[in-house]
C-alpha cells in the first residue's frame, strides 16, 4: 500500500523545524546507508545525535501518534527515530531497497523495516526534481508532496530520489515495524477500518457496526504481534 498522510505537522511545527534545519550542520548521508545503498546514495543528513534533530524527531513521533490515519495504516509496533536529509546541487539517491533490519544507534533496539516513510519538509516550489520514485507491482509512482505531508510505502519496494537540480529538498525519513508484518494483511485491515469509520459517520449506530468491529479485532488478533 502506498498512502499519503496530509498535514502531519502543524504550521507552527513546520516553522520551527525549518528554522532548525536552516541553521544545522549537515554531514554526508552515507553514514546510515547499507553496502549497496551507500553506492547509490548522495545526500546530506543531520547527525543522529544532533540535539535539535533529536527534539524534532520526538515531535514527529508525537505527531504520528496523534494521526488516526497513520495509526490505522501502519499499526506501528516500533518506529525508528526519524532522521533528516537534504538534497541539492544535483544530489540524488539511486535505486535501492532499504535494509531489512535497522539498529537504533547507541541502543540495543532493532527495528524490522516493514514500512518506509518520507515526510516532506519544504514546499515543492522551492526545488526542481527530487521526486521519490517508488516501484511496486502496480507500476512506478512519482511522489513529491507539500511541506508537512507524509508518504508511507512498503519497505520491500525498490525506490530512488531523482536529482535535485534547483534549490534544496528537505525531508525526514524513518521506518516502521508494524504489528502486522504482511503488507497484504495490513492493507485489508486498513480498508476494513476505513469502511467501519465511514459507516459510523454516515449511519451512526448501524447494527452491523458491532459485527464488523468484531471481525476487525478478530483478524487483528490472528495476524498481529504486539
Ligand atoms: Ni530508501
Amino acid at each position: 500500500m502506498l498512502l499519503q498522510i496530509p498535514n502531519v505537522l502543524t504550521e507552527e511545527e513546520m516553522t520551527h523545524c525549518r528554522q532548525v534545519l536552516d541553521e544545522a550542520q549537515w554531514i554526508d548521508g552515507r553514514v546510515t546507508a547499507g553496502r549497496q545503498s551507500a553506492l547509490a546514495k548522495d545526500n546530506m543528513q543531520l547527525p543522529e545525535n544532533h540535539p535539535a534533530a533529536r527534539q524534532l524527531s520526538d515531535s514527529i513521533l508525537a505527531a504520528l501518534e496523534r494521526s488516526p490515519l497513520f495509526m490505522s495504516a501502519a499499526l506501528p509496533l516500533k518506529v525508528f527515530p526519524p532522521l533528516f536529509n537534504r538534497y541539492q546541487g544535483g544530489q540524488s539517491f539511486g535505486n535501492h531497497v532499504d535494509n531489512a533490519i535497522r539498529q537504533v544507534t547507541g541502543t540495543p533496539h532493532r527495528v524490522r523495516t516493514d514500512l518506509s516513510a518520507t515526510l516532506f519538509l519544504n514546499p515543492p516550489a522551492e526545488y526542481d526534481g527530487g521526486e521519490l520514485v517508488i516501484e511496486d507491482t502496480f507500476g512506478v509512482h512519482q511522489v513529491k508532496l507539500p511541506a508537512g505531508h507524509l508518504i508511507l510505502y512498503p519497505s520491500s519496494s525498490l525506490h530512488h530520489v531523482r536529482p535535485v537540480t534547483r534549490g534544496s529538498r528537505l525531508a525526514s525519513f524513518f521506518w516502521v515495524q508494524s504489528m502486522v508484518r504482511d503488507d497484504g494483511q495490513r492493507t485489508l485491515l486498513f480498508d476494513l477500518d476505513s469502511a467501519i469509520q465511514r459507516l459510523n459517520e454516515e449511519t451512526p449506530n448501524h447494527p452491523a457496526d458491532v459485527q464488523l468491529t468484531a471481525v476487525y479485532h478478530n483478524l487483528l488478533r490472528r495476524w498481529a504481534d504486539a
